[in-house]
């Protein structure tokens, strides 16, 4: 096809190509017309350039000219040949990177035109999710998905490079597996060969990786394309992408350090930000006790803070009953050998200037109400407050359940003086607190106004990323429901030494060599060191209740694999959806992701999931059985 083929882009021009003459190709971004001048913003992926059309002559070709620049309309693709030439000074844009020039249009070619569109291409987007997800090509075009899919494209690059760099082999496993679980449900693709037979899409390369270590590869990584049939979420999606990564002879230790190493390159690389060499590290139960969630957000402090010290002498009785109940249950568990939380009362301090700052000055009751209604969401029982008033000299506390603490008059030894103090609470600040006989409700619940608070105070700076591993996590976690212990990350991952011997004896209590690393309030990657003992693998699928035979059907492969000289290995995957979703400043992973699904696991573009012609089905040996309609 004969067409005027670009000998340049649209972000390329400056003053140096004063002059030249070029041609571009590109799509009608804005057209403004000032009486027989047309000025057409034409853009592409690398920019927008200023073209003029100044046809106001008489010959046949300036004539055609303006016929043509009238024609144009918002995205028609068009080639463009002219001149470079300066702009007048007063028409010099400094924020366009081509903003010193402009093209004098000679000659205009319409590529393709473009029908009146359903949203506004800008630089983002504000039509309806559902809209923009519909015309996602459109959508695609606007200045801010571009950026973030070129941020994506140069992670993966910068990825690439560094594990290479490092010795890692980039191998590809199967996207048709047996089933490996992670937790969630698993998409299945059924076998037309073998009727009955369903291959499962996998949950993440977690089997192949372990056994590509078995296999002497030593070094791996992939950027994988993982499956989990389980509710989207703003950072979650049925299908996403890890970076996975598998290394034997290791230890904790050089995971982690493999994990800081490669996001050290890729954030200098794609965002030209240093990050520490080491990240902040917490504890599982450090997690908790400070900030009330395994996926703590350091950007903003505010921790969480013992109160239980104080409730023996303060007066209410809620925090007693929940210190004294949390007591039995502890002693009645241990009767039974089983580790269990005690109670516990915690306490946050708003600090009176945060909330000055974003205008949301002393809290109101109407206010205090909807953080107790985030509390109450996990369970629990109140939210108590009291704020702190007074002189810096003297501070008192105030409303709520302050009458039971002392109004500060009793001096500086005084209870109240003590709670002020210890709890490093000023005039102006809000001291909120939960108790619970179950302390891990008290940590979790309090955790979550933490949260909302961030949010609502305006502390969750995009710009910041603050890394944190958090280790050490409980190796399972009991199901009530099926009444059974189950993996709390998934069944390969090691057990800490201390705890071989009292396995089965008090599972609760078992520690796991496992680590987290969350970023700004995200699991951003997760990952353990293996277990490559046979047996030590055989006592795990017992204690979650797979007999041997069944363990033997579901993950004979592996245990197969590691009766021949497997290696001590272990291994960590990271989100990549997540990653350039908070490299980007984003809050939802759709805008990282070129077609994703909407949070009802559809694709409102191509309208997946489909119903298939009765003929496949037939041949997947396949019937469909509906659920019954279910009524409005
Ligand atoms: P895990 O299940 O924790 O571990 O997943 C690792 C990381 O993948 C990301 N992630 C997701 N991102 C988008 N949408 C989802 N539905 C989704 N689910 C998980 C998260 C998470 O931290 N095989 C183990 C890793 C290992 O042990 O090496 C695994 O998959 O950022
Ligand atoms: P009450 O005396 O039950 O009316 O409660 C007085 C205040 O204490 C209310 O603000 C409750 O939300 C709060 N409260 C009650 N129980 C708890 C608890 N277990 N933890 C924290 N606050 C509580």
């Amino acid at each position: 096809m004969e067409f005027l083929k670009r000998t340049t882009t649209c972000g390329a021009l400056g003053k140096a190509d004063v002059g030249k003459k070029v041609i571009l190709n590109g799509w009608v971004h804005r057209k403004r017309d000032h009486g027989g001048i047309s000025f057409i913003n034409l853009r592409d992926r690398y920019g927008i350039t200023q073209v003029v059309v100044d046809a106001a002559g008489e010959t046949g070709a300036e004539k055609e000219l303006a016929r043509i620049a009238g024609e144009l309309r918002n995205e028609y693709c068009i080639a463009v040949e002219g001149i470079v030439r300066p702009r007048p000074p007063s028409m010099v844009n400094p924020e366009m990177a081509t903003g010193e020039i402009e093209v004098a249009a000679e000659k205009l070619l319409v590529l393709n035109r473009s029908e009146v569109l359903p949203f506004q291409i800008d630089e983002e987007s504000d039509a309806k999710e559902e809209t923009r997800l519909t015309y996602r090509y459109l959508d695609l075009r606007s200045g801010g998905m571009q950026r973030r899919i070129r941020l994506r494209s140069e992670l993966c690059f910068a990825v690439r490079e560094w594990m290479t760099s490092q010795d890692f082999y980039e191998i590809e496993t199967p996207t048709f597996i047996r089933s490996t679980p992670e937790g969630a449900r698993d998409y299945l693709v059924p076998s037309r060969l073998y009727p009955g037979k369903f291959y499962a899409l996998p949950q993440s390369p977690q089997l192949y990786k372990q056994i590509l270590m078995v296999a002497g590869f030593d070094k791996y990584f992939q950027i994988a394309r993982c499956y989990r049939d389980e509710d989207a979420r703003g950072d979650r999606q049925p299908e996403f992408t890890q970076i996975d990564i598998e290394m034997s002879f290791v230890s904790r230790e050089d995971v982690l350090a493999a994990a800081e190493g490669l996001l050290g390159y890729a954030f200098k690389k794609t965002l030209n930000r240093e990050l520490p060499p080491h990240f902040t590290r917490l504890t599982f139960e450090e997690a908790l006790e400070r900030y009330g969630t395994d996926k703590p957000d350091l950007r903003f402090a505010m921790p969480l803070q013992d109160f239980g010290p104080y409730t023996a002498e303060g007066g209410f009785q809620a925090f007693k009953d929940a210190l004294t109940a949390g007591e039995a249950a502890k002693a009645a568990a241990a009767t039974r050998g089983i580790t269990q939380n005690s109670g516990g009362v915690k306490a946050l301090v708003v600090p009176g200037e945060l909330m000055g700052k974003a205008g949301k000055g002393p809290y109101s009751r109407k206010q205090i109400e909807e953080l107790e209604a985030q509390a109450k969401i996990y369970r629990a029982k109140g939210l108590a407050w009291m704020k702190v008033a007074g002189t810096e000299e003297a501070p008192v506390l105030e409303g709520g359940v302050s009458k039971f603490f002392g109004d500060g008059s009793s001096g500086e030894n005084g209870l109240a003086q003590r709670i002020l103090s210890g709890l490093g609470a000023k005039p102006g600040d809000l001291i909120l607190i939960t108790a619970d006989a179950d302390r891990r409700i008290a940590n979790i619940a309090l955790g979550a106004v933490r949260s909302k608070l961030g949010r609502d105070l305006g502390l969750l700076d995009p710009g910041r990323f603050e890394f944190v591993w958090i280790l050490d996590f409980p190796l399972f976690e009991f199901n009530d429901e099926e009444n059974r212990w189950e993996a709390a990350h998934h069944m390969f991952s090691y057990p800490q030494e201390q705890y071989h011997a009292t396995l089965e004896q008090d599972p609760g209590a078992v520690k796991g060599d496992l680590y987290d690393l969350v970023l700004n309030g995200f699991e951003q990657a997760s990952g353990s060191i293996r277990i490559h003992d046979p047996e030590l693998q055989q006592r795990i699928f017992s204690i979650m209740g797979f007999d041997p035979e069944e363990a033997e059907q579901k993950f004979g492969f592996l245990t197969g694999a590691f009766k021949y000289g497997a290696p001590p290995h272990g291994g960590i995957a990271l989100g990549l959806d997540r990653l350039v979703m908070l490299m980007a400043g984003e809050t939802s992973i759709k805008e990282v992701i070129a077609f994703p699904k909407n949070s009802f696991a559809v694709s409102p573009m191509d309208d997946s999931p489909g119903e298939v012609d009765p003929k496949q089905l037939d041949e997947l040996h396949l019937a469909v059985v509906k659920p019954p309609e279910k009524k409005p």
